[in-house]
C-alpha cells in the first residue's frame, strides 16, 4: 500500500508497500530464496493428524495479507519488515511478532471467536507444538493480494496452492480426508488496489482493476471449497480505505477520502453478489462485514458520527515523521533514533500506523463480528 501520488491512491492498504516497490531488486531475492528453503522443509502434518473427534472445533486456515498476518512475512530487516521491530508488538506480547500491530491483529480474533487458539503462522511452524499444528495454520503474509502485488510475497491462489501441497489427502472426495471440514478465513485488505493505483499512479486504474481482483477471488473461494474441502469459508470485506491516516492525513485527519471509499464499497457490492452466486443458501460463505464496523469508528465521512470510544479516530499512535508517503513506524535515523512519535496509550487510537488497526480497534471490531462468526459456525 503505498501512498504514492497526491490523488489519493484509491486503495490503500495494509502492508508494506511502498518501500518494497522501491526495494524490489534487492528484496526479490532474499524473499524468494527464503521461500524456496521453506518449501523444502517437510510439511508438518498442518491438520493432517487432526482428524478431530466431535466436540472439538474443526481446524482453522488462514488465507491472507497484513491484516491476518502473524509472522509469516518472515525478518528481512526493520525497513522491509517492520513488523518485526519495535514499536510492533509492544502491547502484545510485549515484543515484535511479525504483526501489524500493537498487539493482537484480526486473526488472533477470529480464532478467539471460534474459541480456538490461534493458528501457527506457516513460517513458524517447524518450532510449534504438534498438538496446535493440528488445529489449523496461518498462510496470510503482509504486502500479499488476490493477484501477485510487486512485494514478492504469495498471492492467496499461492497459499491456497501451499495448503493443498500439504494435504495431499484426497480432498476431492467431499467429506473424505480429516482436513474436509475445516473453516477457511480469507481476508483482502487491498493491497492488489494500492498495487494497480501505484503502477499508474491513478485512483481510476485502482477502480478499473475491481472486476479482476473480484473474479479472481471468486475462483479462490470456490477452490476453497470444492478442492480444498472447506466445510466454511468466512470472506472478509475492505475497510473504508480512505479513512485510513495514509489518506487523512493531507487532511490533518479531519476527514476521510471518499473516492478511496467509494471504491472500497464497490469492491464490497461485488463479492457480495460474488457469494450470492456462489452460495445462494448462505451455507458454505460468510461474508464478514469489517467495513461497517471501521467505518463507525473512523467515520466514512467527514459528517458521520464517530461512537467515540476512540479519542483519536483516525490519527495513528505510531507517527512518522516523513509526511505522506515518507517514513515508517518504527524508522531510525543512523545514530538510532526515532523518527516517529508514539503516543501514550494505544488504545485511544483506531489506527497504530498509516493502515494497521491497533489491537483495541481489532478487539472493537470483533464485538461486532464475534456473534455472526458463532452463529454462522454452528449453524448446520
Ligand atoms: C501522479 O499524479 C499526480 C496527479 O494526478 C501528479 O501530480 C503527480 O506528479 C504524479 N506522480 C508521478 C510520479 O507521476
Ligand atoms: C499467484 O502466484 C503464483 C505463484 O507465484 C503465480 O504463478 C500466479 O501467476 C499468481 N497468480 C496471479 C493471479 O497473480
Ligand atoms: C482433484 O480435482 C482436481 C480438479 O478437479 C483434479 O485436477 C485432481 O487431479 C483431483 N485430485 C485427486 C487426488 O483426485
Ligand atoms: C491539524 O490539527 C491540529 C489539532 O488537531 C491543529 O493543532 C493543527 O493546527 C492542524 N493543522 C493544520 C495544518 O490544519
Ligand atoms: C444470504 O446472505 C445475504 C446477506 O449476506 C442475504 O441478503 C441473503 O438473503 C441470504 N440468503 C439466504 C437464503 O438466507
Amino acid at each position: 500500500m503505498a501512498p504514492r501520488g497526491l490523488a489519493p491512491a484509491l486503495p490503500a492498504v495494509p502492508a508494506l508497500l511502498l518501500l518494497l516497490v522501491f526495494c524490489l531488486a534487492m528484496l526479490a531475492p532474499v524473499a524468494q530464496a527464503a521461500r524456496r528453503h521453506d518449501d523444502e522443509a517437510p510439511t508438518s502434518g498442518g491438520g493432517g493428524g487432526g482428524c478431530s473427534s466431535s466436540g472439538t472445533p474443526p481446524p482453522l486456515w488462514v488465507f491472507g495479507d497484513s491484516y491476518a498476518d502473524t509472522g509469516n512475512l518472515g525478518d528481512l530487516g526493520r525497513e522491509l519488515t517492520h513488523a518485526w521491530y519495535d514499536p510492533y508488538g509492544d502491547t502484545f506480547p510485549g515484543r515484535p511478532t511479525g504483526r501489524f500491530s500493537d498487539g493482537r491483529v484480526l486473526t488472533d480474533f477470529i480464532a478467539s471467536a471460534m474459541g480456538v487458539p490461534t493458528p501457527v503462522a506457516y513460517k513458524l511452524r517447524r518450532g510449534a507444538a504438534p498438538g496446535l499444528l493440528a488445529r489449523g495454520m496461518n498462510f496470510a503474509v503482509g504486502g500479499a493480494g488476490v493477484l501477485d502485488t510487486g512485494n514478492f510475497q504469495r498471492n492467496i491462489s499461492a497459499q491456497i496452492d501451499l495448503f493443498q501441497a500439504q494435504h495431499r489427502t484426497p480432498s476431492n472426495r467431499s467429506g473424505g480426508g480429516c482436513d474436509a471440514g475445516g473453516v477457511a478465513v480469507v481476508v483482502v485488505s487491498g493491497n492488489d488496489y494500492s498495487y494497480a493505483a501505484d503502477k499508474d499512479n491513478s485512483t481510476s486504474a485502482a477502480i478499473a482493476y475491481i472486476p479482476t481482483v473480484v473474479r479472481q477471488l471468486r475462483e479462490q473461494l470456490r477452490r476453497l471449497r470444492d478442492e480444498a474441502g472447506m466445510r466454511r469459508v468466512v470472506v472478509t470485506n475492505l475497510h473504508p480505505l480512505g479513512c485510513t491516516p495514509l489518506f487523512t492525513r493531507a487532511l490533518n485527519y479531519t476527514g476521510c477520502d471518499p473516492i478511496a471509499n467509494a471504491g472500497a464499497a464497490q469492491h464490497n457490492a461485488a463479492l457480495q453478489s460474488v457469494l450470492a452466486a456462489l452460495d445462494p443458501a448462505n451455507r458454505t460463505f460468510l461474508l464478514l462485514d469489517l467495513n461497517a464496523p471501521f467505518a463507525a469508528h473512523v467515520g466514512a465521512s467527514p459528517a458521520a458520527a464517530v461512537e467515540g470510544r476512540f479519542a483519536e479516530p483516525r490519527r495513528p499512535c505510531c507517527e512518522t515523521f516523513g509526511g505522506a508517503g515518507g517514513g515508517y513506524c518504527g524508522q531510525q535515523d543512523d545514530d538510532g533514533k526515532r523518527m516517529y512519535t508514539l503516543c501514550d496509550d494505544p488504545a485511544k487510537h483506531f489506527y497504530w500506523d498509516d493502515v494497521h488497526p491497533t489491537q483495541a480497534a481489532w478487539a472493537a471490531v470483533a464485538e461486532a463480528f464475534r456473534p455472526k462468526i458463532r452463529e454462522f459456525l454452528s449453524s448446520t
